[in-house]
């Protein structure tokens, strides 16, 4: 059922978008806010109208395409992808999808060989479901057992539900000090989820609840999973890290067993830190699911977050989203995710710290922090890191051609500088029209207020 302040935003948006309907960005967050209010039917069509204006945008070739996937009409997906997939620029989570409905069809050999070019693109993606999925079935390929007439490997039953060792746990070496800038969230998670664990007595003693867990939300590269991981190694405790896009929809009719796992091979671990990355993919589920009759699964996401038959304790909980607008306002009610944090590019001064971090025992003059505050402007974490490394190879390729060995200076920094481009950029462009036109119960001022936009 869609309650009343769901409706209200969608009238609002459908109004918005009547008022300016060559606003091509409004019009694509209306048909999202139909998919994630359960009109299917309605997003599907604005989905189309606007492909016929763009049809050249990828991101509603996926989104559509991710629509059709959900409701098992995998071969119009699969259509709707074609054009794109064998492009350079094609982006990681269509290629995520690619795979899927490779898997739906069975196809299991160019599901893989998508996954190794996804993961040759981009080694830090890693998705442990996925590879131990086809990695199951690249055994079964060696035997020769399950191939059919055209040499595929058949899917392997659905009650390969993954084991212990199939979920990934990590003691990481970094912590709060590895980060640069980031103070608020550093606060929030010390306060909110370590302190309780540190100090369990006192917390009792003036009655105060714990549980519950953070949720970052922000543009990419900001330290989001870096942070999660810090906090495991500020605390020494395991890292859990559970990637949700996409493998949802792999163990569908399994996914609320598995979920449970998840949870149970958290509290035989403790303490650790289980953070869910793109958490979104739940949420964005369930409108889908209401139709598809799979809505079980958010239900037992919020049980387990509850800890309704057993406990969390000892279980930091922590999870992050580039997308929150397409997550279910019900995971925000209080003892779930009731702090939800906006996890903003670094400021001029954290940028410095981490520059200093980066460059840590290399070679490097002096950093001229007040040009690095300009010129890198809207940079994130994960742009200083390309930055920094991109420097570093012309260096490498400048003293082995010269035989003479110079430090890295800020000459070599402004001059690749100038090559990088802010990869927040896009992303504050949809944050924006969702934090003027669909700000939920002030989810958004943050962004708002970092755009310098008055309310
Ligand atoms: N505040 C920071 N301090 C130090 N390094 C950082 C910081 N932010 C980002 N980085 C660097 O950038 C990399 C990418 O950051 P991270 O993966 O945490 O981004 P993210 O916010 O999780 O992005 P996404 O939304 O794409 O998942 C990190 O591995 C780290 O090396
Ligand atoms: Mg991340």
């Amino acid at each position: 059922m869609q309650d009343k302040n769901e409706i209200e935003k969608l009238n609002q948006l459908k109004n918005a978008v009547q008022l300016s309907p060559d606003n091509l960005l409004l019009r694509a967050i209306y048909a999202d806010a139909l998919l994630s209010s359960g009109n299917s039917a309605e997003a599907e069509e604005e989905f189309k109208q606007l492909l016929k204006k763009e049809p050249e945008n990828m991101e509603l070739h996926y989104k559509l395409a991710n629509l059709y996937h959900r409701q098992n009409k995998i071969s119009k997906a699969v259509v709707l992808l074609e054009p794109f997939i064998n492009r350079d620029n094609a982006p990681d989570n269509m290629l995520l999808l690619h795979i899927n409905l490779l898997i739906k069809e069975n196809d299991t050999r160019q599901a893989a060989k998508f996954y190794e070019k996804l993961k040759q693109r981009n080694p830090e993606l890693k998705d442990q479901y996925l590879e131990n999925l086809l990695g199951a079935r690249y055994e079964d390929a060696k035997n020769n057992e399950n191939e059919d007439e055209n040499g595929n490997v058949r899917l392997r039953p659905e009650e390969d539900a993954p084991a212990d060792e199939d979920i990934l746990l990590e003691k990481p070496d970094i912590s709060f000090k590895d980060i640069g800038g980031m103070d608020s969230v550093k606060e929030d998670i010390a306060m909110k989820i370590i302190a309780p664990i540190k100090h369990k007595d006192l917390f009792k003693t003036y009655g105060k609840k714990t549980g519950g867990g953070i949720l970052m939300f922000g543009p990419p590269g900001c330290g989001k999973t870096y942070i999660a991981k810090a906090t495991a190694g500020e605390i020494n405790a395991s890292f859990i890290p559970v990637g949700l896009h996409d493998v949802l929809d792999m163990w569908l009719g399994q996914s609320e067993h598995h979920l449970h796992d998840v949870f149970e091979y958290a509290r035989r671990n403790t303490p650790c830190v289980l953070f869910f990355d793109e958490v979104d993919a739940i949420g964005a589920s369930r409108s889908d699911m209401k139709t598809s009759g799979t809505r079980g699964l958010i239900n037992q996401f919020l049980m387990e977050l509850d800890g309704v038959n057993t406990s969390n304790e000892g279980i930091l909980i922590l999870a992050a989203t580039n997308a929150p607008w397409y997550l279910d306002t019900a995971f925000k009610r209080p003892g779930r995710f009731d702090k939800i944090i906006f996890v903003p590019p670094p400021d001029a001064g954290a940028r410095k710290t981490i520059l200093d971090i980066i460059l840590k025992d290399r070679p490097m003059e002096k950093l001229d922090a007040e040009y690095i505050a300009k010129a890198a402007e809207g940079f994130s974490g994960a742009d200083l890191k390309a930055l920094i490394e991109t420097c570093i190879e012309d260096k490498l390729k400048e003293i082995i051609k010269s035989g003479i060995e110079t430090p890295l200076s800020m000459k070599d920094i402004k001059k690749t500088i100038k090559t990088i481009k802010p990869s927040t950029k896009d992303w504050f462009e949809t944050a924006k029209n969702y934090a003027i036109y669909s700000n939920r119960s002030g989810w958004y001022d943050d962004i708002l207020k970092y755009l310098g936009i008055e309310r």
